[in-house]
């Protein structure tokens, strides 16, 4: 099949065969992990926007019980530069307390996010707290976090697609790419 890619992409890093596959990975190692569980001690927690395509393939591959709920966090503005100061704008309905909480998470980047959700997610009592994480730029980590499940280590550029945005643009790609550089200037 030959995909027409939009205008503005340059290249595509990820294609959408090479995602799925490493999501089926990494579905098959949390479900084995997290064997045993029933349905209400088992949360997954995406962190929106970016994390929705990612947490709906992960999820419906899990083999073992699971709930979902969502976060809502401001942290770059509209734009590619970090800031560090993170907010929360929605947070989840189910308790967390007691549960073994999975947060998943599209890009870790300079690391402040996840930082921050371990220490608001680590205060609430959680039975055990893990992150799946697709993306990783270890170029650009300011503070060391962990990451339990991973799905790419990618170079230090902005990419957008499955979940990830420019300004709130090319999200619902299938595939993760890097735009062109007029993109930008635009
Ligand atoms: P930090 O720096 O806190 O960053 O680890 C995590 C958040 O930064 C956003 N981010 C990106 N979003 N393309 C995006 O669409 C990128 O290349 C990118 N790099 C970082 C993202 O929201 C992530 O949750
Ligand atoms: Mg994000």
């Amino acid at each position: 099949m030959n995909i027409s890619l939009p205008n503005s992409v340059e290249r595509v890093l990820l294609d959408e065969a090479t995602i799925q596959q490493r999501v089926q990975q990494m579905a098959d190692i949390i479900s084995t992990d997290y064997a045993g569980l029933r349905n209400e001690e088992f949360l997954l927690v995406g962190v929106l926007k970016g994390s929705f395509m990612f947490m709906a393939d992960l999820a419906r591959r899990l083999t073992v019980p699971h709930r979902v709920d969502f976060i809502a966090l401001s942290s770059y503005e509209d734009s590619a530069e970090a800031t560090g100061a993170v907010r929360m704008i929605m947070d989840t309905r189910v308790d967390v307390a007691r549960r073994h909480v999975l947060i998943v998470e599209d890009i870790v980047d300079t690391g402040y996010t996840l930082q921050y959700l371990y220490r608001i997610f680590g205060a609430r009592q959680p039975a055990s707290l893990r992150t799946a994480v697709l993306l990783s730029k270890p170029d650009q980590r300011k503070v060391e976090v962990p990451v339990d499940y991973l799905g790419f280590q990618i170079p230090d550029v902005w990419v957008v697609g499955y979940g990830l945005d420019f300004a709130d643009r090319f999200r619902t790609l299938p595939y993760i790419a890097m735009l062109k550089p007029s993109v930008y200037s635009k």
